[in-house]
């Protein structure tokens, strides 16, 4: 069973890239509502909810690891996988840089994210031979929580975070928090048809995908389950929107 967590909703952007490659595959997904947003917090606390995300995964069965959040990626891998050191644990953001090295020939590429995402400086250290721009986009999560999916606010709020990048003459975007996708037809057309949007969940899917064909296990099929800390409003509508299947939703204690 693979297993995958978040802050909340952003992780399922994840699940339907993987969805989209594997139809039947049964997923175990954490939605850490109680404690969303992850990305305004230290590198420590992301790290330890990292480790409680995960270990709650593997009780549930997963012997596979998808840390479908950028935040944890950048700072929490090294405390999960010392917890887990013999699971396949695989993150967000190598596989994003890897699409980057084929796709951006002017090698000046933008970044939004996480504020702690953008402090880790991740990218740049992954990308030395690049300008990397970053911006931290800390609003659009909460927007995207809440399903303000297509108001008016949300469409100024990533016009104001937008606009430094738009100034810096970048050839690719990196959508560098899961939950930014869900944003992508408000965000795609206010960076301009010349800058090409990557989504760090398809190449991880695309990643994953490879494994487990590789081991024999891409032809598995059953049921998904998907826990959460809290149950919030807006959580169930927006994952079967985006997913665009019905889903049962538990709430337990991590
Ligand atoms: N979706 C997560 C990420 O990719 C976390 C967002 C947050 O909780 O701040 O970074």
């Amino acid at each position: 069973m693979i297993g995958l967590f978040d802050s909340g909703i952003g992780g399922l952007t994840v699940v339907k890239a993987i969805w989209e490659k594997l139809p039947n595959m049964p997923l175990v997904y954490f939605g850490d509502t109680a404690r969303t947003p992850y990305g305004n917090k230290s590198a420590e606390v992301v790290s330890q909810y990292g480790v409680e995300a995960a270990e709650f995964l593997v009780s549930q069965g997963a012997t596979v690891i998808v840390v479908a959040c950028n935040t944890v990626s950048a700072v929490g891998m090294e405390a999960i996988k010392n917890k887990f050191p013999n699971l396949p644990i695989f993150e967000v953001i190598t596989p994003a840089v890897n699409r980057i090295r084929n796709s951006s020939k002017s090698k000046r590429i933008g970044i939004i994210g996480t504020r702690t995402l953008v402090n880790s400086k991740i990218y740049s250290s992954l990308l030395a031979d690049f300008e990397v721009f970053q911006q931290a986009a800390p609003l659009l999560v909460p927007l995207v929580e809440e399903n303000w999916l297509k108001k008016p606010e949300t469409k100024r709020i990533i016009k104001f975070y937008l606009s430094p990048l738009k100034r810096q003459q970048i050839d690719a975007l990196v959508l560098a928090c899961t939950h930014y996708p869900l944003l992508k037809s408000l965000i795609a057309p206010r960076i301009g048809r010349r800058v090409k949007i990557i989504d760090p969940a398809d190449e991880t899917a695309a990643v994953l995908a490879d494994y487990l064909i590789k081991n024999n296990q891409a032809d598995k099929s059953g049921d998904s389950h998907f826990y959460v800390s809290d149950l919030t409003p807006q959580f169930q509508n927006i994952a079967e929107s985006w997913l665009k299947r019905k889903i049962k939703l538990e709430k337990v204690t991590v």
